[in-house]
């Protein structure tokens, strides 16, 4: 896993024909545009070079990789000079050693010598090229003009620019536009006079830098480096994993020194990002060793009492008794589980067997559940299973992409990346959002249409545009006649062309210009061209989320846009193993492989590989366990790397739930939210301290890898396993990989995963068994839906519950910001913070002023459930009716307002749309001053813990 990565030079060019060029003597044969540095690499040929690095277009400033060409006048660039049939190159001369060697030398007297003490040293491409091509001494002297005492810019949390050593190579330059993206680069001034500039000659923390380290990664020298680098050193051995963060899977190295990690560097041969990261995954690591990890397992009766630190064996005993305790006086439905999206699927599929096997019941449910169930719903539904369709590198293909209720920028910067740089070769851009999102207009990225709809009217948007599909004959027959029933398919066009469905009546409900819906829906149905949906928790977290993830799903069928590259219908999975973690079976009604616990077949087969008799009783979703918690019914949980206090909707629905409960088990990094609620905590290991997998938004399943030992000495499986076997059922495992041979074993489309398979080939993608590739399926649907043929529904627009009125004329939406993550948890405790220390609620301009609210004023928010009170960010991004906060933080409460209203099918919270008032406070609401106080207490309580119990 851990093979040295070559530099080519230049990037890869896929095509048809070949070239055969021969360089120093030696035939190679290349893609046609293949760069002859590239072509000299592949043949084991190494050109010097500065400015070039393969995951950059050429650019040719250096002159350091010249070479000699048969019939060429002068020394072309090998970088920029592509290699054609019948050339004969030389790299290597005495005239071309004595130019490099001159060329060095004007680098180097511009250079601070201070090789031995550079945080570079042994990592520094000026250095290596200096020993290349053989330079002794400097002619020019040192006293010159030179840039050796220019300031440094410490600013970012996470690397320094140490513009003495920069060498205007343009290399971060163009990372910036290139990979990112952001475009907050520029050489300023000419020259000799020329350096990289952040913004408008800001610094990089001012400037609209995303401190994605695309930069740092592409500096071929010291003056863009990492800061851990400057401070620990270089690193000794690197380890191939997977970031722990969001939805796409970047793949990195953990670069370390020992088991201390120095670098995470995101890996190229990641097939999700291909060498970029975020600055979550590429900086955000530093929590995982964070002072406020408790490492020692503790126990208490009551939440008022102080904690106790205890042995493991004395932690599982406690937890085991009185779950079976609950159990016995109050039935076997009393206790149940809740998985973890941020877990591997190997603690998951624990988890959910423990449920399943040691409790006796169908009691486990996952974070999921808040986030993306509707898409479980809607797509099998539809179109037989309930995964995005396509790869991320699919975008590369497509020529009209439609964002859906998503803010790739923020909660999915590499896959955004990766947008961007398509939108930018031409591809037009749809975006249905409340708000104007950054893609909307980025630099050279401009969407042709946004559809700012009101919060809740998703459904009303996706009718009128198939409306306009089916009565201006953009329906592809063909493609509907071959793939889809033709019965559902006939009911549905006759429903969506009925007037109602229109984009003039659909105007009033949605907010949105009818010729807006008309031009959108032309330009997905464009004939002959690959029209791709991404989509995100703006469609899931309605009272209609289902109902919507199938009106996408239609829309997709009716217009062909499924079953090849370039299109298809894709959800933005939002935390690291969303998928990982609904394939597994955490699912109170599904087994692993989304088979329903009705069906006795798969029951049966389970029955034998565990022992057991299942219940074939779908258990209780998590609004289901509160509700039960609340009758007291319920009240035994294991919770595991989830935080539903903070999480879920209706802060204080679930804590009243939750103090309702006699034995909560929690198994987390920190004392989160919900375990100041615990009766049990099991510290939990970060995901550098274990082997196992996660399931990206692609359905790629990747390594994660242990890079140290679990800091409480237990990885999150073993105390699942201790759990289980002091329960009375035993679990046998000595490696993660057993676990996955056994998910394999029953689940199949999962027949052909194995830890082994994944080292191997980097990752792969479910379905992967014996009818697919080895490496698995990366494009669904081709040729046929998963269920046969694909089923259309009807999606009638139903107003949510939830409804501005003179009581709460404003409609809260809730999202994320790209620097934190989720919970906040891990993020909170990093420098992140330097771009977000707060929740803020966003509001326009006109519902500012006719309040009297001011930027940055407290503004209290009250809806149904509770109130609140944040900061106000008074912004045009918004429109007049809607606000916006983050729940990033606990303080803020954004969950103390969120209601119980949720998806017809699926029961995922309405969090975007939230009917709300807003008004200009002095002072914190009276839940904020409640919590301040629990939380001292709790704080306190584990503080006494620390102290009176010496750790055994
Ligand atoms: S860190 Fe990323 S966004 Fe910032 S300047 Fe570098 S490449 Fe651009
Ligand atoms: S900062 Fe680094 S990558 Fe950018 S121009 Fe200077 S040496 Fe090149
Ligand atoms: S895009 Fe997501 S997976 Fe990739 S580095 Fe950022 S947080 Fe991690
Ligand atoms: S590497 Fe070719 S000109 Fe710099």
């Amino acid at each position: 896993m851990n093979a040295i990565e070559i530099d080519f030079g230049t990037p890869r060019r896929e095509s048809a024909r070949e070239v055969t060029v021969t360089i120093d003597g030696q035939a190679v044969t290349v893609a046609e545009g293949t760069s002859l540095m590239r072509a000299a690499a592949e043949a084991g040929i190494k050109v010097p070079k500065l400015c070039a690095t393969d995951s950059l277009e050429p650019f040719g400033s250096c002159r350091l990789c010249l070479v000699e060409i048969d019939g060429r006048r002068g020394y072309p660039a090998s970088c920029t000079t592509p290699a054609e049939s019948g050339m004969n190159v030389r790299t290597q001369s005495p005239k071309l050693a004595d130019v490099r060697r001159g060329v060095m030398e004007l680098y180097i007297s511009d250079h601070p010598l201070d090789c031995l003490t550079c945080a570079a040293n042994g990592d520094c491409e000026l250095q290596t090229q200096a020993g290349v091509v053989g330079l002794r001494n400097v002619r020019y002297g040192f006293d010159g003009a030179n840039h050796l005492k220019d300031k440094k810019d410490e600013s970012n949390p996470y690397f320094t620019y140490d513009p003495s050593k920069c060498i205007v190579c343009n290399r971060c330059v163009r990372a910036c536009e290139e990979t990112q993206g952001t475009f907050a680069l520029t050489i300023s001034g000419r020259g000799f006079g020329s350096r990289v500039s952040a913004g408008m000659s800001e610094t990089f923390l001012d400037s609209e830098c995303v401190s994605c380290g695309a930069c740092v990664q592409a500096c071929p020298t010291a003056t863009l480096q990492e800061k851990s680098i400057i401070e620990m050193g270089q690193p000794e051995h690197s380890v191939t994993t997977t970031c722990a963060y969001c939805g796409v899977g970047c793949g990195f190295k953990a670069e370390m020194q020992g088991t201390q990690v120095v670098r995470m560097t995101p890996w190229k041969d990641g097939k999700a990002n291909e060498g970029h990261s975020c600055v979550k995954g590429r900086f955000a690591w530093g929590y995982a060793t964070h002072k406020d990890r408790v490492t020692k397992p503790m126990i208490r009766a009551k939440i008022t009492d102080p904690w106790r630190e205890v042995s493991w064996d004395e932690a599982i005993g406690y937890a085991a008794g009185e779950f079976k305790r609950i159990q016995a006086e109050h039935g076997q439905g009393a206790v149940g589980g809740i998985t973890s999206s941020r877990c591997t699927n190997e603690e998951t599929y624990l988890v959910q067997k423990l449920v399943r096997a040691a409790f006796g019941n169908n009691n486990v449910d996952t974070c999921a559940r808040v986030c993306h169930s509707p898409t479980g719903y809607g797509l099998g539904q539809t179109y037989g299973t309930s995964a995005g369709t396509q790869t991320f590198k699919s975008v590369e293909h497509a020529d009209i992409i439609m964002v859906i209720g998503a803010n790739p920028s923020e909660a999915h910067p590499v896959f955004a990346s990766r947008m961007k740089r398509r939108l930018r070769e031409g591809a037009q851009l749809i975006v249905i959002d409340p708000r104007k999102i950054d893609l909307i207009s980025s630099p050279h990225v401009k969407a042709q249409a946004h559809l700012q709809l009101r919060p809740g009217t998703n459904v009303a948007v996706i009718n009128a545009i198939a409306h306009v599909v089916v009565t201006e004959g953009l329906v592809d027959e063909a493609f509907v006649a071959e793939r889809c029933e033709a019965k559902s398919f006939g009911q549905w066009r006759e429903f969506v062309a009925r007037p109602e469905n229109s984009p003039e009546a659909m105007e009033a409900i949605s907010g949105v210009p009818a010729d807006a819906l008309r031009t959108a829906a032309r330009l997905y149905a464009t004939k002959g061209k690959n029209a791709a949906i991404y989509y995100g928790l703006g469609v899931t977290e309605h009272a209609q989320g289902s109902t919507m993830v199938i009106g996408i799903a239609n829309l997709a069928m009716a217009t062909g846009n499924v079953g090849r590259e370039g299109v298809g219908v894709n959800p933005l999975r939002g935390q690291n193993n969303v998928q990982g973690s609904c394939d597994m079976g955490s699912f109170p009604h599904e087994l692993p492989g989304y088979r329903h616990i009705s069906d006795s077949i798969a029951r049966a087969q389970f029955d034998a590989a565990w022992g057991v008799t299942l219940d074939a009783e779908p258990g209780l979703r998590i609004p289901n366990m509160f509700d039960a918690a609340l009758d007291g019914s319920f009240l035994g949980l294991y919770c595991q790397g989830e935080d539903i206090v903070q999480s879920d909707p209706d802060t204080q629905h679930v804590a009243a739930a939750l103090s309702a409960m006699q034995c909560i088990v929690v198994q987390d990094l920190f004392l989160n939210e919900t375990a100041k609620y615990a009766h049990v905590f099991l510290p939990g290991s970060s995901f550098l301290e274990k082997d196992g997998t996660f399931t990206n938004a692609e359905r790629r399943i990747s390594r994660v890898t242990k890079v140290m030992p679990p800091m409480s000495g237990v990885g999150d499986w073993e105390a699942t396993v201790k759990l289980s076997n002091a329960l009375g059922y035993p679990m046998n495992y000595t490696h993660p990989s057993q676990i996955m041979e056994e998910i394999a074993a029953l689940t199949p489309s999962f027949a052909g995963v194995s830890f082994e398979k994944i080292e191997r080939l980097g990752s792969v993608q479910w379905p992967c068994n014996d009818d697919t590739e080895e490496a698995g399926t990366s494009v669904m649907h081709v040729g046929g839906f998963v269920r046969g043929k694909g089923r259309f529904i009807i999606t009638a627009y139903q107003p949510s519950d939830e409804k501005a009125n003179r009581r709460f004329p404003l409609l809260l939406t809730t999202g994320r910001v790209l620097s934190q993550y989720n919970v906040g948890a891990q993020t909170r405790r990093t420098p992140n913070t330097a771009w977000h220390a707060e929740d803020r609620l966003d509001l326009h301009p006109h519902d500012a002023e006719e309040r009297g609210i001011k930027d940055g004023d407290w503004v209290g928010i009250v809806s149904r459930a509770g109130d609140t009170v944040l900061r106000a960010t008074v912004t045009e991004k918004m429109a007049p009716g809607v606000v916006y906060t983050t729940f990033h933080f606990p303080e803020s409460g954004a969950n103390v307002i969120t209601t119980d209203s949720s998806d017809w099918a699926t029961n995922c919270p309405e969090y975007k749309v939230t009917a709300v008032q807003v008004s200009k406070v002095t002072q914190p609401s009276e839940w904020q001053e409640r919590y301040r106080h629990f939380n001292d207490a709790q704080l306190r309580a584990l503080r006494d813990a620390q102290v009176v119990v010496p750790a055994k």
